[in-house]
């Protein structure tokens, strides 16, 4: 079996094809998707048909599997698989924000598998942008300026009693008084444990300041980093059928789901895998 592999942008992306995922992923099949997520940051395929034991043995070929913290008991039996919906009329989606998956795990998701399984006849695009093109794009001035740098990475504007986030959206999260925030320092710029390529690392829905400095003092750079993460020319943007698959690299690019699809619903399957600690 053949895979042919087509970038869907410059920086970021490609489509593969020639697979059936359910029945095919031989070791050679693995190398080669691991191959082109390395190289393109995040991968997609079209017309995949598998329930949800098929899509959890599919990711395990890749690692273990990561149990949202945030999620876990809050609307799917299963704590490996999180329910990504959206109903016709909620305001707000999981992932409106440019973000990498739950970075304030002090060992964030390597990545994640989203399969669409209800998709709206248009719009609930989602884009990513990959963090080594953003990175490489710095100056040199400003890459001196955050070698060493640490930022923290918290859980409570997305999650707990304060986030207001569950009025908002059906997918719900973890907001009782039983919540904890979850907080960990990781460096704003990692290095990609498998490529060695270095990435920029911080995100809007986690980060909040650089260790040492108040948030206010912070901002303004942060600012500046985020916004500049996801310029267009490091990006790529991805229209959903039912039955494609994604799959990013969590270390490598941010992502956002556009919450543009009007009057629709919009169901998705989600599977994370466990990561290690950014270095
Ligand atoms: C997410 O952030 O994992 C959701 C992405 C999407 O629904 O497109």
């Amino acid at each position: 079996m053949a895979l042919t592999v087509t970038p869907l942008s410059g920086a970021c992306g490609a489509e593969i094809a020639g697979i059936d995922l359910a029945r095919d992923l031989t070791d050679a099949a693995l190398a080669e998707i691991r191959a082109a997520l390395n190289q393109h940051g995040v991968v997609f395929f079209h017309d995949q048909a598998f329930d949800d034991e098929t899509h959890k043995a599919i990711a395990r070929r890749f690692g273990q599997l990561f149990i949202h913290p945030n999620f876990r008991g809050t609307g799917s039996a299963d704590p490996e698989i999180v329910w990504v919906k959206r109903e016709p009329h909620d305001p707000s989606v999981v992932g409106e924000q440019w973000h990498a998956d739950t970075t304030m795990c002090a060992a964030p998701p390597m990545g994640a598998l989203l399969h669409g399984i209800e998709v709206p006849p248009f719009g609930g695009d989602t884009m990513f942008a990959h963090q080594a093109a953003a990175y490489d794009a710095l100056s040199d001035g400003m890459k001196r300026m955050l070698e060493g740098l640490r930022a923290w990475h918290t859980d409570r504007m997305v999650a707990g009693p304060n986030s207001g986030i569950n009025a908002r959206r059906s997918t719900k999260v973890r907001d009782g008084a039983d919540w904890v925030e979850t907080r960990s320092l990781h460096p704003v710029v990692r290095t990609h444990p498998e490529t060695g390529r270095r990435m920029l690392f911080v995100n809007a829905s986690y980060t909040t300041g650089f260790e040492g400095m108040t948030e206010a003092e912070s901002r303004p750079l942060l600012d500046y980093l985020m916004e500049h993460s996801h310029r267009l020319d490091f990006s790529c943007r991805f229209r959903w059928r039912a039955g494609s698959l994604a799959f990013w690299d969590n270390r490598a690019v941010l992502h956002i789901a556009l919450n543009d699809t009007g009057p629709q619903r919009r169901l998705m399957r989600r599977v994370q895998i466990a990561g290690d600690v950014p270095v």
